[in-house]
């Protein structure tokens, strides 16, 4: 079995980083862990042309950035997307990420599919003192795997962290979601 395991923020060794980390020491008796950031991958926005509806891949010359990370998703049993919070959703490199998934989305016909039966978990921090923003980047990626059909599986919300010294205290939060997995 194999984890996928997503640090969705540019920042490569900041607090998602280490949370990841730690997801990743968790998980690895059990899975066949594959890390990856957001950052090691570079690719232009979507521009909205709406090609990939009918023909279900992207005319953008970059389309193989983006195909590189859903064979990654495709080789995956589990996808974890560990999201900061970036005035309040997704950090935009995750987002635009997103967006380039639209060959993917199944709410057009044809479209481009990974193998049936993944499960997806989403974690969310965040440095403000409330759990409702987590939720809502939580949303956003649970409606990105709603559209590959990939199962919502678990989340976590952290709130209080801004850097990755402040994760060491919550790591008991990390490993118990991490025993649900
Ligand atoms: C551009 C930017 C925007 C941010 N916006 C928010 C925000 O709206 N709410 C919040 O609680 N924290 C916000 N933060 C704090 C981050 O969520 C927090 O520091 C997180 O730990 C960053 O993780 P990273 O360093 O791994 O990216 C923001 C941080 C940055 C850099």
């Amino acid at each position: 079995m194999r984890a996928l395991i997503i640090n969705c923020s540019p920042v490569r060794n900041g607090a998602t980083a280490r949370i990841a980390e730690i997801i990743g020491d968790e998980l690895k008796s059990r899975y066949e862990i594959k890390n990856i950031c957001i950052d090691d991958y570079s690719f232009a926005f979507c521009k909205g042309c709406r090609a990939c509806h009918k023909t279900a891949s992207c005319v953008m010359s970059d389309a193989s950035v983006i195909r590189d990370i859903m064979n990654e998703f495709d080789a995956a049993d589990i996808i974890v997307s560990v999201a900061p919070s970036y005035w309040a959703d997704i950090p935009g490199q995750y987002k635009a990420f997103i967006d380039r998934c639209t060959p993917w989305c199944n709410t057009h016909e044809p479209h481009a599919t990974i193998k049936p039966g993944k499960k997806g978990y989403a974690v969310a921090l965040r440095t403000g003192p409330n759990m409702p923003e987590c939720e809502r980047l939580i949303g956003s990626i649970e409606h990105f795997y709603g559209h590959l059909e990939i199962e919502r599986a678990g989340r976590l919300g952290l709130t209080s962290i801004e850097y990755k010294e402040n994760v060491e205290p919550r790591k008991d939060e990390i490993i118990s979601f991490c025993s649900t997995i």
